[in-house]
């Protein structure tokens, strides 16, 4: 766990750019940093690993004050990624991956085979090792960047707005990539973005920054669920109740079944036929009007792992108002949803949700009726953050 506690800092005569700061990062977990341009995102990330040094109060990480751990140590420990990888360009993918151990002394077999094995770890081909960052897509810069944070195998990775220079698409791998990095290699992860969709997809924890301080940490589901004020409100937009059902899961909700064929030419139209594959799959809905006689199936969800807002998007996408539920790897036909269920189950998540207030609710009384005995100075009693046991 990385604590920042009334962390202050300014450079020359400015006002501060990090005021007064305090923040709980926990360990294994991914916390996104989120803000506008200037907020002082970047000079809080960069005074995790000492790049920067706070002017007052402390940053502690697993409860060690940071200013008495080795600038090197950090190093080590710590990786960081920024925008396009940050590559140097006149070193080969190769050497720019294996940059962090070259400078801890590895001996050259053991950086190659960890090169090897980063390149595999973020799906870069072994063909790109001996090209220059000019000669990759920016997609695959990226990669690199992210293999060279990872090459020591540092127990934090701190990333600055790594994926802001690729598209929408390449930019949709590159999260998923590192969601599945940070559950495999059970990282802590500490990553700035301006992209507040960006920061709910990626976030255990999101922490919104305004001004130097942090106006509300916590869960995505909680921040949609209950902005701490109109600035947070303002910069989650609109939406913010459709996008909390991403944060449900379709697993509770009950399937029926419908009508099915084959042989869409010989159906029947009184009431839907959902058109199946040789192998089981659904492609569409019963039509004789149209040739082929099948129309479209519309977006469908797999209960095991979509949210409430998937299959919702499933029911409104389908011609017939039934959301098709599919199962397995090969995705087969496994029962239908109607919109009045999904409704149904849209509102018990509702219950549930007003329960969670409420619970945050007397947990804040109590915490303002017998508050915390602090551990060393003043801790962040504040910020709506509720600290870690433990790291
Ligand atoms: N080296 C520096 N010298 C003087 N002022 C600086 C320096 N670096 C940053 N600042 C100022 O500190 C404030 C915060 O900057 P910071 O880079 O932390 O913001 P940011 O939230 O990362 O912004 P962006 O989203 O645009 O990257 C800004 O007003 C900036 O101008
Ligand atoms: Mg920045």
């Amino acid at each position: 766990m990385i604590e920042f506690a009334h962390v202050t800092k300014s450079y020359g005569r400015d006002a501060p750019a990090v005021s007064d700061l305090s923040l709980v990062i926990p360990a294994h977990r991914t916390t996104v940093i989120v803000g506008p341009s200037g907020c002082g995102k970047t000079t809080t990330l960069r005074m995790i690993n000492r790049m920067l040094e706070p002017n007052a109060g402390e940053i502690r990480w697993d409860g060690r004050p940071l200013n008495t751990l080795g600038k090197t140590e950090l190093r080590r420990s710590m990786g960081y990624v920024i925008q396009s990888g940050g590559l140097f360009p006149h070193r080969t993918v190769a050497a720019n991956i294996a940059t962090v151990p070259r400078l801890l002394h590895w001996d050259s077999r053991r950086i190659a085979g960890r090169v090897r094995e980063l390149m595999e770890l973020t799906e870069l081909p072994e063909s790109l090792a001996d090209r220059y960052p000019a000669e990759l897509s920016g997609g695959q810069q990226q990669r690199v960047g992210v293999a060279r944070g990872l090459a020591a195998d540092p127990d934090v990775l701190l990333m600055d707005e790594p994926f802001s220079a690729v598209d929408p698409v390449v930019r949709a791998g590159l999260q998923d990539l590192v969601r599945g990095l940070q559950r495999e290699l059970d990282k802590t992860i500490v990553m700035i973005t301006h992209d507040l969709d960006e920061a709910i997809r990626m976030g255990d924890q999101v922490a919104i920054m305004k001004d130097g301080a942090i106006v509300q940490a916590g869960p995505p589901a909680e921040i949609l669920d209950e902005p701490a004020t109109d600035f947070v409100r303002e910069f989650i937009g609109r939406d913010r109740g459709y996008r909390g059902l991403g944060f449900a899961a379709a697993a509770g909700l009950r399937l029926t079944a419908v009508d099915t064929t084959r042989a869409p030419g010989t159906a029947t139209t009184e009431r839907p036929v959902l058109v199946l594959d040789a192998r089981g799959r659904p492609v569409g809905w019963v039509d004789p009007r149209l040739p082929g006689g099948t129309m479209d199936l519309g977006t469908v969800f797999d209960p095991a792992t979509d949210s409430l807002r998937v299959a919702l998007d499933a029911a409104l996408s389908s011609p017939v108002g039934r959301a098709v539920a599919v199962a397995g790897p090969a995705a087969r036909y496994a029962g239908v949803v109607t919109i009045a269920d999904l409704l149904t189950a849209v509102a018990t998540h509702r219950d549930d949700l007003a329960e969670s207030r409420a619970e945050r609710a007397a947990h804040r009384e109590v915490a303002v009726a017998e508050p915390a005995e602090p551990v060393s100075g003043p801790g962040p009693v504040d910020d709506g953050v509720v600290p870690e046991a433990s790291s």
